[in-house]
């Protein structure tokens, strides 16, 4: 298990948590946390048009911990054409789903996932991260709308919600058409276990 915040900038940023890569055993908790979190109509969205049947971005699936080992929040990124560019499409990650534990909102935790999750794109050298989400909260880690205009989702969406963060500056200059998924297909066996799902 590898854990980030205790060997990043953002040690002992949350007491009570660390934020570490996903791992099997914190599927059912994360699905649990889901629900409870967003409640049912979470599979409806059109970002699960994106992800269902895929495998998280290599290195980019997270889950913050309590000391016990048990789950408080998660975070996923997926890869994702975000439209096309020149007749090719354009590399990117989509963010999402990101969830905290009801009981532990408002602590900083999220800001905590959003940073880790960002700063470790980066590093990995993704050029882009998009999201449907509120852009009152996303603006704060640098999300907008500036250059999602020409993108759209594969599903209903509002596109003051359709959100961009560049990490390598120009990678969403002139980008159109729908976000498509990218990503590996997961096994038959592991999508029926939810694993990584
Ligand atoms: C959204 C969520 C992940 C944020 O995590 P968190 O740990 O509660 O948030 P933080 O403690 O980092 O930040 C709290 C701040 O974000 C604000 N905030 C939280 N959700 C917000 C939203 N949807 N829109 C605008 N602001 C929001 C809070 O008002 C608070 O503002 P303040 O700093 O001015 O007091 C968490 O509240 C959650 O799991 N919500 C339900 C699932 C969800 O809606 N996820 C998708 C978000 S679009």
């Amino acid at each position: 298990m590898t854990a980030f915040v205790s060997s990043s900038a953002f040690a002992d940023a949350i007491p009570f948590a660390v934020i570490a890569g996903e791992e099997s055993g914190h599927v059912h908790a994360r699905e649990a946390l889901l629900d409870a979190a967003m409640g049912p109509g979470r599979t409806r969205k059109s970002s699960e048009q994106i992800r269902a049947g895929r495998l998280p971005a290599d290195g980019l699936a997270f889950s913050a911990l309590r000391p016990d080992g048990s789950l408080v929040g998660t975070v996923r990124l997926w890869n994702v054409a975000a439209g096309t560019k020149d007749g090719a499409g354009v590399p990117a990650l989509l963010l999402g789903p990101l969830a905290v534990s009801p009981e532990s909102q408002g602590t900083g935790l999220g800001s905590l996932m959003m940073r880790c999750a960002i700063a470790e794109a980066a590093r990995l050298g993704h050029g882009a991260i998009i999201l449907v989400g509120d852009p009152e909260y996303y603006a704060r880690f640098g999300f907008s709308a500036a250059k999602t205009a020409g993108l759209a989702m594969p599903g209903p969406f509002e596109p003051r919600r359709l959100l961009a963060l560049e990490l390598i500056e120009g990678t969403l200059d002139g980008v159109a058409g729908v976000v498509a998924p990218t990503g590996c297909f997961m096994l038959e066996a592991s999508s029926q276990m939810g694993l990584a799902a």
